[in-house]
């Protein structure tokens, strides 16, 4: 069979990882081509063995041989990136967000459609096996009809400043895998969104007018309340928890730790700290998705993640940033109109 051919734009922190696991997990393709606008990230290039490398986007795409391009850039290139691959015939992964415009993500949407070619968001916390799980007891109706969703997402830092200038702010950078989590678990449509922001990590962060501490509640189509808490600083590392209360119980996943050992004295109990950040949390959640979205090519299925979860997610991101600001409740219909 054919092997699919993929190129990375973008080899940053995300970018890596999914070049590692393209190269060393996934069979059945192969990876021809890197792209970064730094020149020094040549060098990845060759500890992986890829024989091309790029420093522009626009070299890359026109390869006659490039079947898809996952895009792992900054925020603020996705978009154009999106609609070059798209209008050269190629398939796309992209990285959330789609952008920060709802009228660019509109005019990418079309553009995917127009192209005819695949697209699937990075919302890699859907592949993670505990969260998985719960997905399937909500579904198989282990815990009744959902009532409230809680959702608990802390950074163990702050990225640096200059990430976070172009990242969108806390809603659409951060809080945006826990919107995307939200509708998912729920397998229902937010109708009202609800957010207070704070600075309490950073006051540089608040400068430009983010927030790096929310808290927000989402009301969906059904009534099911989802609250979710957020902190790009939690000094005991990477926080990621999730719970659903239903009519027949509740399902709950935990943090991830190296491992499961305790100490116990007579000043208290101790263990180890959860898994430091996302790398090591969402390892395996990184390893399934990428396989997924290969997966889907090889067989012409429909995307795992797909363009209308890239555009909810960013609806969402952008009535809690109004909500925060305005400090009132905002209907998704005064965003998506
Ligand atoms: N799904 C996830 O868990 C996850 C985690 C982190 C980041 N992200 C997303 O991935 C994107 C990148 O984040 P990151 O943390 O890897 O950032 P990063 O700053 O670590 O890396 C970005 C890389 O892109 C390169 N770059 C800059 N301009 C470029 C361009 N025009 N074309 C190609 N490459 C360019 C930079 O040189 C750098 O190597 C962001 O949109 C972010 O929201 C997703």
């Amino acid at each position: 069979m054919k092997k699919i051919k993929v190129a990375v734009a973008g080899l940053g922190r995300i970018g890596k990882i999914h070049l590692n696991n393209l190269c060393r997990n996934i069979v059945g393709i192969e990876v021809v081509a890197v792209m970064d606008v730094v020149e020094e990230s040549a060098k990845i290039a060759d500890e992986y063995g890829v024989s091309l490398f790029f420093g522009n986007f626009d070299e890359l795409i026109v390869l006659e041989e490039l079947d898809a391009v996952v895009i792992c850039s900054p925020t603020d290139t996705h978009a154009d990136q999106v609609i070059k691959a798209a209008r050269a015939g190629k398939h796309i992964f992209c990285e959330k967000p789609l952008d920060l415009s709802l009228d660019r993500v509109m005019e990418v949407l079309k553009v995917i459609e127009e192209c005819d070619v695949q697209l699937m968001l990075g919302f890699n916390r859907r592949f993670d096996p505990d969260f998985e799980k719960i997905h399937e007891m909500v579904f198989n109706d282990s815990v009744g009809d959902p009532q409230i969703i809680k959702i608990t997402s802390r950074d163990p830092g702050p990225p640096p400043l200059s990430y976070i200038k172009v990242s969108g702010g806390i809603f659409l950078d951060m809080a945006i895998h826990d919107f995307d989590m939200a509708r998912y678990i729920s397998g229902k449509e937010v109708e009202e969104v609800f957010a207070a922001g704070a600075v309490k990590v950073d006051p540089g962060i608040g400068d430009d007018g983010d927030f790096d501490t929310a808290v927000i509640t989402l009301i969906f189509e059904d009534n099911t309340l989802a609250v979710i808490d957020n902190s790009r600083k939690a000094v005991y590392g990477y926080d990621q928890r999730l719970e659903v209360f239903g009519s027949k119980g509740m399902a709950c996943a935990d943090n991830n730790y190296p491992n499961n050992h305790k100490l116990f004295t007579q000043e208290g109990m101790s263990g180890d700290l959860p898994l430091h950040f996302f790398l090591e949390r969402y390892q395996e959640s990184y390893q399934k998705e990428m396989k997924q979205f290969i997966e889907a090519l090889v067989n012409g299925n429909a995307m795992p993640v797909g363009a209308k979860d890239g555009l909810m997610s960013i609806v969402i991101g952008l009535a809690a940033t109004k909500s925060a600001k305005e400090k009132r409740p905002v209907k998704i219909s005064e965003i998506l109109r």
